[in-house]
């Protein structure tokens, strides 16, 4: 790296943030050998070997050793592994990496995300982890699920665009779904997205940046955390 590309980083607040999240994990490690040791080996392998010459993109997340640690880190870093259990809904869930570790933390769990790639499905099912099939439609409210949620997670989302066409939302669209989710959130409770940077564009226009201000997020590039709920 350039030096004055490296100079330019250590003006950067979010730099010391990443470094006090590095720092904190290591202060409070989350072993995940305990909890890979409690998943049903040999079904996993059979998983693994239907999906290793799968030419969807979505196989890849057959690699459970690969996409476990990242989302121990997303606990970690949401400080869910040091908390009292919680009832938590991630959105577009995937194979339910995330939830599974906070299954196993004693946390409430429910994934959503649409009935696309059967792989997630037997993910969910060998993490024992209760799933809801739904599409996540901009303007279109959330099912009733039937509780409600101290913490409200997405990650890698990808819900947040119009097809065809592949236009992301804009406030509009954020506005109406952040309104829903509030339906769906029990008081004191939590939102937390980490973005895509989607079709090689950028996280969010400036616009839809003060938008999620405005609405009582923190913002840190992808991360978008109304830590105090959502203010309307
Ligand atoms: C990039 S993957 C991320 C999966 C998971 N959150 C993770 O980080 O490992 C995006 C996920 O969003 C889901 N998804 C995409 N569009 C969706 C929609 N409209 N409603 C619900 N889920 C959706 C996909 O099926 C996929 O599981």
């Amino acid at each position: 790296m350039k030096l004055s590309r490296k100079i330019r980083k250590l003006t950067q607040p979010v730099t010391y943030r990443r470094a006090w999240r590095r720092t904190q994990r290591a202060i409070f490690p989350l072993p995940l050998q305990p909890l890979l040791a409690s998943v049903d080996q040999q079904r996993l392998r059979e998983i693994q070997q239907r999906y290793a010459s799968s030419p969807v993109e979505y196989a890849k997340y057959a690699n459970v050793e690969r996409w476990l640690p990242m989302n121990r880190e997303r606990v970690q870093d949401l400080k869910l592994h040091r908390s009292a259990p919680k009832r938590v809904l991630d959105l577009g869930c995937g194979g339910g990496f995330f939830l599974f570790i906070l299954k196993r933390l004693g946390h409430s769990v429910l994934g959503l995300d649409v009935d696309q790639f059967p792989l997630f499905a037997e993910l969910l099912d060998l993490f024992d982890v209760r799933g809801v099939v739904w599409r996540i439609k901009a303007f279109e409210p959330l099912p009733n699920l039937g509780e409600k949620f101290d913490w409200i997670t997405a990650f890698s989302i990808n819900f947040n665009l119009h097809y065809p066409g592949e236009r992301l939302w804009g406030p509009a669209e954020w506005d109406s779904f952040l309104r829903d989710l509030q339906r769906h959130l029990a008081p004191s409770g939590r939102i937390f997205f980490a973005l895509n940077p989607t079709f090689g564009r950028d996280y969010y226009t400036p616009e839809l940046r003060d938008f999620f201000l405005s609405r009582g997020a923190s913002v840190e590039r992808e991360r978008i955390f109304f830590r105090k709920g959502l203010r309307f």
